[in-house]
């Protein structure tokens, strides 16, 4: 009989603190304390996040340990978020995962966080079917954008990714200028339900080969508001969900028609979206109508599993740990890192 492997997986790339504990493929829990002192600051603030960082990992992992009934002498491994991200909150991971580790003599295994988003989708999870390699990735969040050829556990090939900001950023940022509190995304989804994507037209940049830019789209969306607001103060108001519908309809586009190409260059029609902005229920409605549309095979993970979280930790420990690949206490953060 195969034996059960117990990891404890620690996230903390960026402003959430997670900690997950899987048997084998299997989440047996997957704890997230999500830091609200950003809300006022309109983005992350480095130094805010690490601070509540350490004071979140003692409890937090304690809660995961108990919610999935497991003794911390009964783990087999430690995985952890090596980069990128904001260094302050990654050390904050990386000297607890050591600690751990050390102090229970296991190994200790460095995850790369976009890998992470992608191999969500290798999670065991009644209803979810995994991809089969070769597929292509659309890793979309907070801090990147890109389209990955994904054809096995080891081989990732990068084929696009963006020139400025991410299409988590293109969110938030319009949602600052709409006056909704950060993290704006899910806002700007949940009204844009109620408005008409066609109401405003916003231009998509010409960017070459599979790369995006937002960084224009979000500067002509506030020049734009900020020309209507002076005629009509209450345009925003008057305008709000058509305005959400509108933005979001663009960057939708904008994504389908990279999609469709990468689809084109590459022959591959499977495809897994992964990262927080997959959570846009416009951008899951687009991809399941790709299925029908293209004939492409779409795959979305479980909502728990888009955001920043631990589990997607854990399970490329667990891959990481069957492939025997494991890290020594030298291993260093990395705010960027190579795929
Ligand atoms: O993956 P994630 O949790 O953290 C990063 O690694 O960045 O992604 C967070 C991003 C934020 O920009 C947030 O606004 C966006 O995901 N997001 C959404 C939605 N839910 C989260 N954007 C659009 N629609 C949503 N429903
Ligand atoms: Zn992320």
């Amino acid at each position: 009989m195969e034996q059960n492997i117990y990891i404890l997986a620690i996230e903390s790339s960026c402003d959430d603190t997670g900690a997950a504990v899987l048997c084998n493929e299997k989440v047996l829990s997957n704890v997230v304390a999500q830091q609200e002192i950003h809300e006022a600051y309109g983005g992350v603030i480095p130094e805010l996040a690490s601070r509540a960082h350490q004071q979140n990992i003692v409890p937090v992992v304690d809660v995961a340990l108990k919610k999935a009934g497991i003794n911390k002498n009964q783990l087999h491994a430690i995985a952890f978020t090596q980069g990128p991200g904001l260094m302050g909150s990654l050390l904050v991971g990386n000297s607890f995962a050591k600690s751990l580790s050390l102090s229970l003599n296991i190994p200790l295994i460095a995850v790369h966080h976009m890998h992470a988003h992608i191999f969500a989708h290798f999670i065991e999870e009644e209803g979810f079917e995994k991809p089969e390699f070769p597929f292509l990735a659309l890793t979309i969040s907070g801090g990147h954008t890109q389209i990955v050829q994904v054809n096995s556990h080891s081989d990732l090939i990068v084929l696009g990714e963006t020139t400025d900001d991410a299409v988590g950023e293109a969110f938030d940022k319009t949602a600052k200028t709409l006056g909704f509190p950060y993290p704006g995304g899910p806002l700007i989804d949940r009204h844009a339900q109620n408005g008409n994507p066609k109401a405003f037209g916003f231009t998509k940049p010409k960017v070459p080969n599979l790369n995006f830019s937002f960084s224009g789209l979000k500067t002509q969306i506030l020049y734009f508001i900020q020309k209507e607001t002076q005629k009509n103060p209450d345009f925003i108001k008057e305008n709000l969900d058509d305005l959400c519908a509108s933005v979001q309809y663009t960057i939708i586009e904008i994504l389908m028609d990279k999609l469709k190409k990468a689809v084109e260059e590459t022959g591959i029609q499977k495809i897994a979206i992964g990262g927080g902005v997959s959570a846009n229920s416009g951008i899951r409605k687009a991809l399941q109508d790709a299925d029908t549309k293209y004939g492409w095979k779409t795959f979305i993970p479980k909502f728990e599993y888009t955001t920043d979280n631990a589990a997607m930790i854990g399970i490329v420990g667990y891959l990481k740990y069957q492939a025997g690949i494991f890290s020594d206490t030298e291993v260093v953060s990395q705010a960027r890192m190579e795929f």
